[in-house]
């Protein structure tokens, strides 16, 4: 009695699926088919599953391959399947050769080959039409979310923009791109959407030239320095029917939608106070942009993800806001607090470019408190500590790569679904804390 056991994500059943099964149940007597959850084919990096878990379950099961279907959920798992099932061949298709090797160690090991021209990336593609996705600057956080975008399904990076030819064609050709521009108006016509990751007092002007030739935007922290800005961004988008999305990372990533839901929840009660700091020590050298005298400043910088747990745990409606900031000799600030009070809370949020502190969030409720230890941003786990210890718990999330992946996921979603709702970061949060950058900025006697 041999048995074969194989693994996959089955989204939008097609052909190879069906040809993969049929000859891995040829191999042997009994056939056991892992189907990956929606999570851990994020965690693997597998982003925009169209299918639900129960569909694409229900699409194994129709082509009467698999005797037994199983859930694939965690890194691991085939090793704890094979000894729990007992299992004699371990199938997958070549595009895996090699990677699954080590698993020879416990039974026979088969690749077989794919089946050509199809999949389920290229589907998804197909249905929906490729998001033509253009990058506004070239800078570093520009070369993270390039690496990132290949873990989207949806979407082709074709071209990059910067005003100076030669930093475009330097990008371009790093990344492969076919266009590269320093005309921005042509660009635009190049694209269906645009990644803003320039300098934050550019984003406006770009933004809005996007959204006017009937672009969508995905625009870095901050997005714009006031309220008004944010607001006239928004409206833009809206009359136009266009997506306009603040790239606040940590608001997209699967950990931080957890704390949410467990902290709005109930587990540590009615929360009554948000702390929440981020510091990044940043070099004060000529030409530094931290150190920008209109726009720079730890506050600029960082307070968006500062603030991020604030506003969304707390809301838009804070009674009376108050700051205290240190500065450089060009009136830049090294490190600032706000403190925030709402009718039933209080809260805090540090940023510092000249002065180190610890980065975490902590989530103070009447029954209990949420830790997610530095760097929270990046959030991996956090935990749920009661009066007794003993009680306390740890969750976790996969936070891959620089967890631009997220943010982009939605921004494609968004696009190719449109609902008109982003839920995870949306307009209000967006035009909450551009006020409060501004009001910052105003007392500080700066105005961007
Ligand atoms: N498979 C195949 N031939 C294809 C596509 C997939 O033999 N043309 C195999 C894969 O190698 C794997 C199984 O089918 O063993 C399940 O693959 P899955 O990752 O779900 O399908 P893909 O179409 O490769 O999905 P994606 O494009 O999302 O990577």
């Amino acid at each position: 009695m041999k048995k074969v056991i194989t693994y996959g994500s089955f989204d939008l059943f097609h052909e190879g699926h069906y040809n993969l099964l049929k000859r891995a149940k040829e191999l042997g007597d009994t056939l056991i088919v892992g189907v990956t959850t929606e999570q851990y084919d994020v965690y693997r990096g597998k982003m925009n599953v169209v299918d639900s878990l129960m569909r694409r379950i229900d699409n194994v099961r129709q082509t009467g391959f698999a005797d037994e279907i199983i859930i694939e959920d965690h890194e691991g798992q085939k090793v704890e399947d094979i000894q729990k099932y007992g299992v004699n061949i371990f199938v997958l298709g070549s595009d895996w050769r090699g990677k699954y090797d080590y698993l020879k160690e416990y039974c026979e090991v088969v690749y077989l080959d794919r089946t050509k021209d199809i999949s389920s990336s290229k589907l998804r593609d197909e249905r929906h039409g490729l998001v033509r996705l253009g990058i506004v600057g070239t800078g570093r956080i520009a070369e993270r979310f390039m690496q990132e975008t290949k873990f989207v399904s949806g979407l082709i990076t074709s071209s990059v923009y910067n005003p100076r030819f030669e930093s475009a064609k330097r990008f371009g050709e790093c990344f492969e791109l076919s266009y590269f521009f320093d005309e921005y108006e042509k660009y635009l016509d190049d694209v269906d959407a645009v990644y803003i990751a320039t300098p934050h007092g550019t984003h406006y002007d770009y933004a809005r030239r996007a959204l006017i030739a009937g672009k969508h935007v995905l625009c870095e922290k901050p997005m714009v320095l006031s309220e008004l800005e944010a607001r006239e961004l928004f409206d833009i988008a809206s009359e136009n029917a266009l997506v306009l999305m603040e790239a606040v990372k940590t608001a997209y990533s699967p950990g931080f939608i957890n704390l949410l839901a467990i902290a709005r929840g109930g587990r540590i009660g009615t929360v009554y106070d948000v702390e929440a700091a981020f510091t990044k020590l940043t070099d004060n050298l000529p030409g530094a942009r931290e150190y920008d005298p209109v726009v720079g400043g730890s506050f600029t910088e960082l307070a968006s993800y500062s603030l991020l747990p604030v506003v969304k745990l707390l809301g838009h409606d804070y009674r009376d806001i108050s700051f205290e900031s240190f500065t450089a000799e060009n009136g830049v600030d090294i490190y600032a607090k706000a403190h925030l009070t709402y009718a039933g809370a209080v809260a805090t949020a540090k940023t510092g470019i000249g002065v180190k502190s610890e980065g975490q969030l902590l989530i103070s409720g009447t029954k209990g408190y949420i830790l997610v230890k530095s760097p929270w941003w990046l959030l991996k786990s956090f935990e749920v500590c009661y009066e007794i210890p003993d009680d306390n718990e740890t969750f976790s999330a996969p936070f891959p790569g620089f967890g631009l992946r997220f943010e982009l996921a939605d921004f494609v979603r968004n696009i190719t679904h449109p609902t008109g709702r982003n839920f995870k970061f949306s307009k209000d949060d967006s035009v909450c804390v551009a006020g409060i950058i501004e009001k910052f900025l105003r007392r500080a006697g700066r105005q961007a």
